[in-house]
């Protein structure tokens, strides 16, 4: 229980794969004139966040071939890897995934990008979007 009122669910923020940051981060900021933030690394990967309303986009460069970025990109190229959805109690929405049968790649939530808590649901079980939940 939360002494808030439930907000629900939205966008916090989609994670575009890139393969160098620093080449694509001015068409961003510079041409759709978006804010950038600073956020820590996470998963292997450098991350940019640029602010769009209520939500981020996040840049993501892998460190290394072998982080999950990286094998991305490796596979597929850049592009959108991920959609994060913040959601009122994410203890509660991911044993609900869980009972439902959804593939998750966190058991139990860690920390993310923004300090947040989060967590992977494998987009075998999401019509193959891999998304990420996150606490508001
Ligand atoms: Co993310």
């Amino acid at each position: 229980m939360t002494d808030t009122a439930p907000r629900g669910t939205r966008i916090a923020h989609i994670g575009l794969a890139v393969t160098t940051l620093d080449q694509i981060l001015p068409f961003y900021r510079d041409i759709l004139g978006m804010t950038e933030i600073p956020l820590d690394d996470a998963d292997g990967a450098r991350i940019t966040g640029l602010i769009a309303g209520e939500s981020l986009v996040e840049l993501l460069e892998a460190r290394t071939p072998e982080s999950p970025v990286g094998k991305f990109v490796a596979r597929r190229g850049p592009g959108i890897h991920h959609i994060c959805f913040a959601v009122d109690d994410i203890d509660d929405t991911l044993a609900r995934c869980k009972a439902f049968g959804v593939r998750v790649l966190d058991e139990i939530p860690r920390i993310g990008a923004e300090g947040k808590r989060i967590a992977f649901l494998h987009p075998a079980s999401t019509a193959g979007v891999l998304i990420e939940l996150s606490e508001y």
